[in-house]
């Protein structure tokens, strides 16, 4: 079969994305089934099939509320999937449905990798930022409270970079967006970085605009995503192509 990439198919998730594994990194981005909005039904069993299609150095960042990981905490237990950890994206402004409750203004993305492998053969690169000043990272001890954690394989440096913050700050894609919950390509492009290596397969099976189709070509990955909308999965065709491609370096 022809290795399809930089693309997007049109079509159910479910049916189409399987066939095209194994992907080193799986991100998915549904419906969060929060509200009564007609576009808004969670989909059932798409979590089995993408593990079955991910390898085993693989691992999948899904995007949610928390609402929405609790009513589906169980699906991801029967998957087989385990939690990694999640980031907090924080955004300007806010989508709130009540106005008697705080002004939400972030979005939750976690990570889940298959529950017989251990984190250490889980691809994963740390990313950080290049603001530590001396006093930022000076505390060399662990602190108590973190018990039997290993202390990890990162050490800072005085002055070096220091651990990328798990709240993460975008501007969404308000008066541009080409969908109505666009995430930012660049907070995407921070987890593919982290999450596949250089040259390797992401599989985005929720794609909508195609955000991290853009993401994949600016950082030098693989790009397969999918849409069940196929007004939508034409735009972030377009989207996608319009987007130089990285050229690993070559002048
Ligand atoms: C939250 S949006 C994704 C937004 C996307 N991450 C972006 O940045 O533009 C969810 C998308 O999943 C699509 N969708 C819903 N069910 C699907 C399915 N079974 N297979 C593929 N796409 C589906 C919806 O049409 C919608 O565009």
């Amino acid at each position: 079969m022809t290795v399809l990439t930089d693309t997007i198919l049109a079509g159910d998730c479910r049916a189409l994305m399987p066939a095209h594994g194994p992907f080193d990194m799986i991100l998915a981005d549904p419906p969060y089934g929060d509200t009564s909005l007609a576009w808004d039904r969670r989909v059932d069993g798409w979590l089995p099939l993408a593990l079955a299609a991910l390898k085993s150095s693989g691992s999948l960042w899904v995007f949610g509320s928390l609402r929405s990981f609790m009513a589906t905490a169980d699906q991801f237990a029967a998957a087989d999937l385990k939690y990694a950890q999640e980031v907090i994206w924080e955004k300007q402004n806010g989508s709130s449905f009540h106005a008697d409750r705080f002004k939400r203004v972030h979005e939750l993305a976690a990570q889940f990798y298959r529950v017989d492998t251990p984190w250490s053969a889980v691809f994963n690169v740390v990313q950080t930022t290049p603001d530590a000043t001396a006093r930022a990272v000076r505390r060399k001890r662990r602190p108590p409270h973190t018990g039997h954690i290993d202390a990890g394989h990162y050490l800072s440096e005085d002055g070096g970079p220091r651990l990328m913050r798990s709240v993460i700050y975008a501007r969404n894609c308000h008066g541009r967006a080409i969908h109505p919950t666009e995430k930012p390509s660049a907070l995407l492009e921070i987890l593919i970085r982290t999450s596949c290596p250089e040259g390797g397969l992401v599989g985005d099976w929720f794609a909508g605009s195609g955000a991290a189709g853009e993401a994949c070509r600016l950082s030098g990955r693989r790009y397969l995503g999918c849409e069940i909308d196929a007004d939508m999965a034409e735009l972030a065709r377009a989207r996608i192509a319009a987007v130089l491609p990285f050229d690993g370096g070559a002048s």
